[in-house]
């Protein structure tokens, strides 16, 4: 061994030395990247990593509501909406007559801060569960919906924990990115456990849709995020030590025209209940059955592909029923639709309409979870995982915290998930026998898929915010 070697050897004991002992794991959230975006034209470096990990190319199912703050609790706590509370982006609970807000979606004063009481909490998140164990484990939220908020039980909130305040960019993500190594590697009082989230593409797509060009510039800066990142993390040798799950909240579907939006506020008016983001609750049943009177002709007249349930008509398979914060009606926009209840349709038709200023293009999500739009990419690597692997079962996100667990070594408190098809990710089940039909996929290749086509020829648009309210 020359100088230059040891030098270099006496450097990577000493870089790996503020590791946690404890098994370490990254969760990184891509709010609404579908999993057919995954594509090698649009993502070449995540695509390359992909190739090489333990791949779900059909995604990961997401839960109903399929909207960002409820999806976030379901992959953190395991658990399906109506068991963690968190069953909206933002949602009325009628015992304590208050309002969840996290997103500032209703822009009231002080309603942020009033979604951390940590009465709207009922599961427990794998950052706590982590930091329970042991008191030598830390965990970590950055940006993670929900991730600062304090639990009504012990530790309460984890050791490092980063509130979400702005969609961000390029630049201040490569920073996160830093923070993110910084948290595994530092000398002291390093963390275990990282759950880091960035709000894009979602973002991007709510307001350009799929086919404006827009979305390939912001994939684009998320694979220069994930190249920046997944270099560091090698130079600092965390890949032998750190897993990484890499998956996202929820899907998206284009919205057909701005006739497929349902401007709720010309159907329903006046006073006599609350709103939830997709819901609605009114203060007697009464005025419930004005109220679905008025939304069910309104669908019948104009056509709206929105399905308007009853709360005790919602389907079964989405466990969302449970819960006496979910509202008596609940909509369910069809793919291709969607439901805004700060739109009218006169601001919609003056807009975008026949003589309108703008052309609308947009994409949205909220759907039904069984919608292949709908599904989340999922992605996993790290010692615990195979390498050049690929699954083409679809799991359910509420399966990721008992995985996440498994791989942490810590016992899951009870939730809704199962092990089934996420336990053929890790390294010891790869020559399990087969029960899906999918087990043994390796990459080849020529292989390739893409469902979504991005039409190479298209006008950049800027779709007005103010028009339809955005749901993260
Ligand atoms: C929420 O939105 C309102 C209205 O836009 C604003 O006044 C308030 O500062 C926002 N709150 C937070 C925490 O961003
Ligand atoms: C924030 O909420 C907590 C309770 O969750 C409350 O005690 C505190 O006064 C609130 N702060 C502000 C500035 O409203
Ligand atoms: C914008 O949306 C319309 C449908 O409303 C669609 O026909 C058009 O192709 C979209 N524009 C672009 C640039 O993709
Ligand atoms: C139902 O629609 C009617 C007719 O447009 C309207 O007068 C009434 O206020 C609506 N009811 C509610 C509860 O919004
Ligand atoms: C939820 O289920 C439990 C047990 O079946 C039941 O006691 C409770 O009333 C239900 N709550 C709601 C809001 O439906
Ligand atoms: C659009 O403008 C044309 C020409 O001024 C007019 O004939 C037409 O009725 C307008 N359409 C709508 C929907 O207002
Ligand atoms: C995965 O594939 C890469 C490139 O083909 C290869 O270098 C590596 O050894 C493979 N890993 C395993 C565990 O097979
Ligand atoms: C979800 O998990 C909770 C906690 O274990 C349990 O009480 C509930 O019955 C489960 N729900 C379903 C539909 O299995
Ligand atoms: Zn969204």
């Amino acid at each position: 061994m020359n100088i230059k070697q040891l030098l270099c050897a006496l450097f990577l004991l000493y870089s790996v030395k503020g590791l946690s002992r404890h098994p370490k794991l990254l969760l990184i959230s891509f709010d609404g990247f579908r999993y057919d975006l995954l594509e090698k034209g649009l993502v070449p470096n995540i695509y390359k990593w992909a190739s090489m990990s333990t791949w779900f190319t059909s995604g990961v199912k997401s839960q109903y509501v399929t909207y960002t703050a409820p999806n976030h609790m379901s992959i953190a706590t395991g658990m399906y909406e109506e068991e963690h509370g968190i069953v909206g982006n933002y949602f009325f609970d009628p015992d304590k007559k208050k309002m969840f807000d996290y997103f500032n979606s209703t822009g009231k004063e002080g309603i942020v801060n009033a979604s951390q009481a940590d009465f709207w909490f009922k599961g427990d998140p794998i950052w706590l569960t982590n930091e329970r164990w042991e008191t030598t484990r830390r965990s970590a939220s950055f940006y993670w919906p929900n991730g600062e908020s304090s639990f009504p039980y012990l530790p309460h909130t984890p050791k490092i924990a980063r509130p979400w305040t702005v969609v961000g960019d390029l630049k201040s993500w490569m920073k996160d990115a830093d923070d993110v190594i910084d948290a595994f590697t530092r000398e002291t009082e390093s963390v275990n456990f990282v759950a880091w989230y960035v709000a894009e593409p979602d973002h991007t797509l709510h307001g350009n849709g799929f086919h404006n060009k827009e979305i390939e510039k912001t994939l684009k800066h998320l694979d220069d995020l994930f190249l920046y990142f997944i270099k560091k993390f090698d130079d600092n040798n965390l890949g032998t030590d750190v897993n990484i799950i890499l998956t996202a909240d929820h899907g998206h579907a284009e919205i057909k025209d701005h006739k497929h939006v349902m401007c709720v506020k010309n159907f329903v008016n006046g006073a006599g209940f609350e709103m939830g983001d997709h819901m609605i609750y009114p203060h007697s049943e009464e005025i419930g059955k004005q109220i679905y009177t008025n939304l069910t002709e309104a669908v019948k007249k104009h056509g709206y592909e929105v399905n308007i349930h009853w709360k005790e008509d919602i389907p079964e398979r989405w466990h969302y029923k449970n819960s006496s914060r979910i509202g008596k009606i609940v909509f369910e926009p069809q793919v291709g639709s969607a439901i805004s209840f700060s739109c009218t349709n006169e601001q919609m038709e003056k807009q975008y309409g026949e003589n309108g200023t703008a052309k609308f293009n947009s994409s949205t999500h909220g759907q039904d979870p069984d919608r292949p739009e709908m599904r989340a990419f999922l992605i996993m690597r790290g010692p615990a995982f195979s390498e050049n692997y690929t699954i083409a079962d679809i799991p359910s996100n509420v399966d990721l915290y008992n995985l996440m667990c498994h791989v942490l070594g810590i016992t899951p408190t009870e939730n809704n998930g199962t092990m089934e098809i996420v336990k053929r990710a890790l390294k010891e089940n790869r020559y399990l026998p087969m029960t899906h039909g999918f087990v043994f996929n390796q990459i080849t290749d020529s292989w390739s898929f893409s469902l979504i086509l991005i039409p190479s020829m298209c006008i950049v648009i800027a779709f007005l915010p103010t028009a339809v309210k955005i749901p993260f």
